[in-house]
């Protein structure tokens, strides 16, 4: 969607990522692990150019990996439309190139400002819809029956897709925020300049709001609607955590939302799953150090369609 092209580097012939996508999403998830990294200089700011526990350097590594897949197609595409080589948006890139002003001059971004809202995206989109899925799949491949009944309805599917965000959240709080006023929420005052860290697990797991709270129950989002309407895994009421809310709430909400029900829709409907013979069921248990199937999804991917159906364009 970005790049309008499937593969940062050549991709293998048999259409799966090689080294280059490796490599790249690897370099996401380090970023994204340093998010909630306990970092003394956020409250001694004085300490910041010292690097102490050497988050800096990690992340700096990361992005230099990112730019070095993003800036020579970006730099490419800028000259594109410079030469008038281009003059329809096709990807999201040629969108932020093509962005004018009021007056209708482009470009409205400088360069090094596309290439930030694009690493920003990139960070931003990647691991909720792929955690949410392998988490519902899990849950669902311990329960063959519930796993029957998606495939057979995909409204319902969106459903599931809720549930992993309420039971299993990608990280235990949601992106650190700083109170910029004095403010009150319900009996809690939060003085200016606290970090405003919310609590996703005490949120979508708390007793007070949800009915057995840790068990995998998809059907209860479909209680919140009425009969046929769309199943949405945004929660306003903030009774979960999915997409947040405010200034600083999550800007793609529809597209993270069509992104995670069509890929888990895509993979119900295009294969019958089940457990590796030897294993007896899926184990649930969360890693340790974040909030992923502490070992990552196992299972069997039968086709049920024609194997040309799968085949795959470059
Ligand atoms: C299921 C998919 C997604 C979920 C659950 C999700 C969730 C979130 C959450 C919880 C935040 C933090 C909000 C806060 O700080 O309070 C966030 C931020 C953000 N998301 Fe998403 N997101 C998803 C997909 C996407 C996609 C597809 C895009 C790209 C178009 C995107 C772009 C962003 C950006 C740019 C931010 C940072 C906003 C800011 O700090 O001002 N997200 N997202």
């Amino acid at each position: 969607m970005m790049f309008n092209r499937r593969y940062l580097g050549k991709g293998k012939a048999d259409g799966g990522p090689c080294f280059e996508e490796e490599e790249y999403v690897d370099a996401i998830f380090t970023i994204l692990a340093h998010i909630y990294s306990f970092c003394i200089s956020d409250y001694l700011p004085f300490l910041r150019g010292l690097d102490l526990e050497g988050h800096g350097k990690v992340r700096e590594e990361a992005t230099k990996v990112l730019e070095k897949y993003h800036d020579p197609i970006i730099e490419d595409r800028i000259q594109q439309w410079r030469d008038g080589r281009k003059h329809e948006p096709q990807d999201l890139l040629d969108f932020l190139v093509s962005l004018t002003d009021e007056n209708g001059n482009i470009p409205l971004l400088s360069t090094d400002e596309i290439k930030a809202q694009i690493n920003e995206i990139m960070i931003a989109t990647l691991d909720n819809p792929s955690t949410a899925l392998e988490w519902a799949l899990a849950e669902m491949l311990n329960k063959p029956e519930m796993l029957q009944k998606a495939v057979d309805e995909l409204d319902d599917v969106v459903g599931k897709d809720r549930e992993a965000f309420r039971l299993h959240p990608i990280a235990p709080f949601n992106v650190p925020h700083m109170s910029l006023t004095d403010t009150t929420v319900a009996d809690y005052f939060i003085p200016k300049g606290s970090h405003v860290i919310l609590s996703r697990v005490g949120l979508g797991r708390n007793p007070k709001v949800w009915d057995e709270p840790c068990k995998f129950k998809p059907e209860r989002h479909l209680q919140d609607c009425n009969k046929g309407e769309e199943v949405v895994l945004d929660e306003p009421e903030l009774r979960f955590l999915s997409f947040s809310r405010g200034r600083r709430g999550c800007p793609g909400v529809v597209l993270g939302s069509s992104m995670t029900t069509m890929l888990f829709a895509r993979l119900l409907q295009g294969f019958d799953w089940s457990i590796l013979a030897n294993q007896g069921t899926i184990d649930l248990c969360q890693g340790k150090k974040d909030s992923f199937l502490a070992k990552p999804l196992l299972a069997v991917a039968k086709p049920r369609f024609p194997l040309h159906v799968y085949s795959v364009s470059r």
